[in-house]
């Protein structure tokens, strides 16, 4: 298949840009899209039939674009870092986009290909002064492209209230839904350690590997393997000398610090992981993803202080075939990746 007739399969989505070849230099990895609302635009000018070139292109995002993609980060009060950026980069480089608007960079979107199953979209985010010209759109559908064009098939994210019209237009269906909880930095409070818990060593990866895999759906151990390193603190805990039981990570934000991923066999290690997490957290605002069908994850929110924030929705595309198990999540690994 072409790359033109690639892009058109997607046409079932609403589709309505017009695709050109590349005209750049990356071995055709340039693509130049003129959406349906910019090309009426052109035409209220009188400017059609004119060749012209078309405002939206989006090409790969490379590091040199990282400083940008962050300050539209920072614009949403999204609480990732560049430190995330540069792992996107890492795990996908040919799954991460840049839309530039006449030149000017405008919008990102990330990619995250956890096997022929599953694939994940992320950081869709497009600047305050271009939006509603489809370049959002624009930037789902290379996605889904550059996913689909790699056999997977099935794509989910979590869609913010504004993302979420965007990815249903596309064809995207709702899941669940997810909490961001929330704790303000406040003085700690001594707590018993459970000696049950101990710090995370790169080869617990394994170990954890089946139950992850059960409750996020598939298996994501090179993610979580990374994130782990990447944690200001990981923790397991042991039901007994060598039963590795459950894990949970706490790792930096740029607004807070982020508890997550936390997945365990039983309810009862979850509990004692988030105990320990937020007792390493110290005095520190923490937010926590919980999807709202684990009610004892929610229940534990509550008693340690945490308040809902907002409201995101899991959505997929495609054929939901593992779709793993939100009780047994007792927190995503971040909206952007799952
Ligand atoms: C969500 C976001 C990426 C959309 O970008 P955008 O470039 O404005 O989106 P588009 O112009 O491509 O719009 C795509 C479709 O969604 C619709 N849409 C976009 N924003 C909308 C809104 N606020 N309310 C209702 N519909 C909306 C458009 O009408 C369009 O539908 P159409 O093709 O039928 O005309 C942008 O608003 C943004 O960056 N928001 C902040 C970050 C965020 O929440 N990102 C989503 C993360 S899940």
């Amino acid at each position: 298949m072409d790359r033109q007739s690639l892009y058109y399969t997607f046409g079932r989505c609403g589709d309505s840009a017009v695709f050109r070849p590349s005209t750049g230099s990356e071995n055709g990895r340039k693509e130049r899209l003129l959406p349906a609302r910019a090309s009426l635009k052109f035409s209220k000018n009188g400017l059609d039939g004119k060749a012209m070139s078309p405002p939206l292109e989006i090409r790969l995002l490379a590091r040199t674009d990282l400083p940008f993609a962050d300050s539209l980060r920072a614009r949403a009060g999204w609480n990732q870092t560049p430190v995330d950026w540069e792992r996107f980069l890492a795990l996908a480089p040919e799954g991460c986009f840049l839309a530039l608007w006449n030149g000017a960079p405008a919008g990102t979107a990330t990619t995250m290909v956890y096997g022929p199953e599953l694939a994940w979209i992320g950081m869709v985010l497009v600047h305050p002064d271009f939006r509603r010209r489809g370049i959002g759109g624009a930037l789902l559908r290379r996605c889904i492209a550059h996913l689909q064009s790699r056999g997977v098939r099935c794509i989910k994210l979590d869609a913010t209230p504004d993302g979420k019209p965007v990815y249903a237009s596309l064809g995207f269906k709702a899941e669940w839904t997810l909490t961001r909880w929330e704790r303000a930095a406040a003085p700690s409070k001594p707590a018993m350690r459970d000696p049950r818990v101990r710090t995370w060593q790169t080869s617990d990866a394994e170990a954890i590997e089946p139950f992850d895999a059960a409750a996020f759906g598939v298996s994501r151990r090179q993610l979580v393997e990374t994130l782990a390193k990447q944690s200001r603190c990981g923790l397991v805990l042991e039901t007994e000398p060598g039963r590795v039981a459950g894990y949970g990570l706490l790792r930096d934000g740029s607004r807070a610090l982020y508890l997550g991923p936390i997945a365990a066999m039983a309810s009862d290690v979850a509990a004692g992981l988030v105990e320990a997490l937020l007792e390493r957290g110290g005095e520190e605002k923490i937010f926590w993803d919980i999807p709202d069908q684990n009610a004892a994850a929610v229940a534990w929110a509550g008693q340690h202080g945490f308040t809902a924030q907002r409201s995101l929705t899991r959505m997929y595309l495609g054929e939901n075939a593992a779709p793993g198990n939100s009780q047994k999540v007792f927190a995503i690994a971040a909206p952007e990746v799952g």
